[in-house]
């Protein structure tokens, strides 16, 4: 058993599925999880919150505030290692989808830091309604796990989907994920660049691009879902992670980036170069703001080092490293030649000819190249295609293994 141990916000909503959340608590504690509940109003229609306390052994909040005591959901979220919404009803899952934020368990859920488990429970038409579809969609992207439906008999009397998966069932999926079997990449260390750089000219002006930083924190949080400890050196972003196994690293520059990848590569066994590094920048940086003079002004550009091709210069046997190419023409030849000129293991192909595809969307279509081909994906979030490129590592891994 996994749940040893682990802190548990457990979210009642509204369905009948919520009748057998007592059940699902005590097995939760008996595989020696400590476990809190909320409610919201319409869950203690279905389950007696008196019974939910007794079962879990603390009092069970079903308000942000009770009368003059406020229920502090900052910190709920920040002491669990795992929020369960269960069951989630068709309701609370539009909610949790579009950030809404009217009770105690939406707010828990804003705050929570940890992963969120979504048991799903509803009639079997609401079910497959496009708006629950594309619910679910949106609350997977924002990397919550959603625990699969079971197929069986309804409220409505009907037969179908929509049953909330057993409490058995349940602590199996929570089991498994916090088991280190799901964890293929405990133990290693990887480096991961994301972000844009800024090129000082002055003072107060700089040379930078449009990249946001997603695609890169996304990859470094796949990794991390999968057991790795990562080093996120991050340019210029107004974005970034909480995940407990990422520590970032800030930088503005090319130079400080390369600076901040050298230092640490040796110890990394996988690096993605994910950021949207300067090619060139300002020859010179003035100490004073540049004053406008003449009708045109010209500005000296030096080269600055590619960081993925130093990197590829001095890796060692078992170290994978992993480049971007962003392209718009010639596409899939360039980013071949960018393969072998940089001694990379992979790299990920973005094209801007793509719609959804490149900087700022939450989209991407790329494609994987590595020594024996390319594969092709299909329009994803960036979190989907971080992870479909950090299966693609671990495939990697396995073949240098058994080679
Ligand atoms: N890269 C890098 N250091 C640089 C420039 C690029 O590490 N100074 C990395 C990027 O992070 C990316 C890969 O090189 O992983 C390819 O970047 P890209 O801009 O597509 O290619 P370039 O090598 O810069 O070539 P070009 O701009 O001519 O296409």
């Amino acid at each position: 058993m996994h749940l040893a141990g682990k802190k548990i916000v457990f979210a009642v909503t509204g369905s009948i599925a919520a009748y057998k959340t007592p059940q699902l608590v005590r097995l939760l504690i008996k595989a020696g999880a400590d476990v809190k509940v909320i409610t919201t109003a319409a869950a203690e229609d279905f389950v007696s919150p008196l019974a939910l306390a007794t079962v879990s052994k603390h009092p069970v909040a079903g308000n942000i505030s009770d009368g003059a005591a406020w229920n502090n959901h900052v910190e709920m979220g920040l002491w669990a290692d795992a929020m369960i919404v269960a069951p989630c009803s068709a309701n609370t899952l539009a909610k949790l989808a579009n950030g809404l934020c009217d009770n105690l368990v939406c707010a828990v859920y804003l705050s929570a830091r940890c992963p969120v488990f979504i048991a799903p429970a509803m009639d079997e038409d609401m079910w497959l309604h496009a708006s629950t579809r594309q619910n679910l969609q949106k609350v997977r992207t924002y990397g919550n796990q959603i625990i699969p439906v079971a197929h069986g008999e309804l409220a409505s009397g009907l037969i179908g989907e929509g049953r909330m998966a057993e409490p058995e069932d349940i602590v199996k999926y929570l089991d498994h994920f916090f088991s280190d079997n799901n964890k293929p990449l405990k133990g290693t260390k990887a480096l991961v660049t994301a972000g844009p750089t800024y090129e000082r000219l002055d003072p107060v002006r700089f040379i930078g691009n449009f990249s946001s930083g997603k695609m890169g924190i996304a990859i470094a949080e796949a990794l991390a879902n999968k057991g790795a400890q990562v080093t996120l050196v991050l340019g210029p972003s107004h974005l970034q992670t909480y995940h407990a196994n990422v520590t970032t690293v800030k930088v503005e520059s090319a130079a400080e980036m390369y600076k901040a990848c050298m230092d640490i590569f040796a110890q990394v066994q996988v690096a993605v170069l994910a950021a949207a590094v300067a090619d060139y920048r300002p020859e010179e940086i003035a100490d004073e703001k540049i004053k406008k003079a003449n009708e045109t002004f010209e500005i000296k550009l030096a080269k600055t080092t590619d960081i993925l091709a130093s990197l590829g210069k001095i890796k060692q046997a078992g170290q994978l490293l992993i480049g971007f190419a962003l392209e718009t023409t010639n596409e899939l030849d360039n980013a071949k030649k960018k393969l072998q000129a940089k001694n990379a293991d992979m790299i990920v192909l973005n094209s801007l000819r793509d719609e959804g595809a490149g900087f700022g969307h939450d989209t991407n279509k790329i494609t994987l190249i590595d020594a024996a081909g390319e594969k092709s994906l299909p329009l994803q979030s960036k979190g989907e295609a971080a992870e479909a490129i950090v299966n693609h590592i671990l495939e990697l891994r396995h073949a240098e293994k058994t080679a």
